[in-house]
């Protein structure tokens, strides 16, 4: 019998492969990928070539695939990246119909097999998506988070590197709100090395890293034609998984349930909060300008619009 954890990841596609890969990597624990039993023979594949990677650098893991959810009993971390992603000139909310079925019926499974794991979905509508995977689940709101704010904080964090030519390794800004075009990089946080970015920027600079931000994940969908980023949101979820799997107690921001924080209620909206053993542990709350405050409730009502259509 094993002691070491093990991770369940729903959706064995792009971001689920490279979550496979980080993971093995960093021997977070032992894998079983979960896909439709139609795609079941391709990740059993996927999963060959895993095991494969092992010993070159000596990971020990344990590695497998499966078209039944039965085979996530007793996870102790559930990630859900299935459902669709986006091609070139849609919106995040053009996938809300598709995928509601989808986050719906992972939820039931979830519940009825792993009713104790902490979950972390990416599945778009961000916000919408984890809204309703609470609403089908009943697990409480620390047991549940969406994967957006990590990402979207490190595409900011990176784009301010890019910039300035200077090490990633010293960069560090917040990005809050929903995952879409209204989300908020918030300047007044970025540091690089501790030194505020407007003594390394000018306003104009400033300016642009905040709309390619905010234009991100399109600009990749543009760019690869065929699908949305991969590689960036499985390390933001790796993140997240492994401050809860260490219990490392870290400030990430993620689609969180608010229960009166921000003046949001029983919304999940990207807010800092502290990822440890206990799942979202908290959120963060702390004083927003008059500025910062108008955009907040500009992205929490375009998050309320989507949650809405959801008909939950
Ligand atoms: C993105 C998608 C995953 O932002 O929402 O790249």
């Amino acid at each position: 019998m094993t002691t070491r954890k093990k991770i369940a990841l729903i959706g064995a596609g792009q971001i689920g492969g490279i979550l496979a890969l980080i993971a093995t990597q960093k021997e977070l624990g032992d894998l079983v990928l979960v896909d439709l039993p139609s795609l079941e023979q391709r990740v059993r594949g996927k999963v060959l070539d895993l095991m494969a990677l092992r010993p070159h650098d000596g990971y020990d893991v344990e590695i497998s695939a499966s078209g039944d959810f039965a085979a996530i009993a007793g996870a102790d971390l559930v990630i859900v990246t299935a459902g669709v992603p986006r091609r070139p000139g849609m919106s995040r909310e053009d996938l809300l119909e598709i995928n509601l079925g989808i986050t719906r019926e992972v939820a039931r499974q979830v519940s009825r097999h792993a009713p104790d794991a902490f979950v972390i979905l990416t599945t778009n509508p961000l916000d919408a998506m984890i809204y309703a995977f609470h609403q089908t689940s009943g697990f409480p709101g620390r047991q549940l988070v969406g994967m957006a704010g990590a990402l979207d904080s490190g595409r900011f964090r990176s784009f301010i590197a890019m910039e300035t030519g200077l090490s990633v390794q010293d960069v560090s800004g917040l990005v809050i709100g929903g995952h879409g075009p209204s989300m908020i990089p918030l300047t007044r946080t970025a540091t690089i090395g501790g030194v505020p970015i407007d003594a390394l920027l000018t306003r104009s600079q400033i300016d642009a890293i905040v709309k390619r931000t905010q234009r991100a994940g399109t600009e990749i969908v543009e760019l690869l034609g065929n699908g949305s980023a991969f590689y960036s949101p499985a390390a933001a979820v790796m993140e997240m998984a492994e401050a809860y799997l260490k219990d490392q107690k870290r400030i990430i921001p993620a689609a969180a349930r608010c229960q009166g924080e921000y003046g949001v209620d029983g919304y999940f909206i990207g807010v800092p909060c502290v990822i440890g053993a206990g799942g979202v542990e908290r959120v963060v709350e702390f004083e927003l300008t008059p500025e910062e405050r108008a955009l907040l409730d500009t992205t929490i009502e375009a998050v309320k619009l989507t949650v809405a259509k959801t008909g939950t």
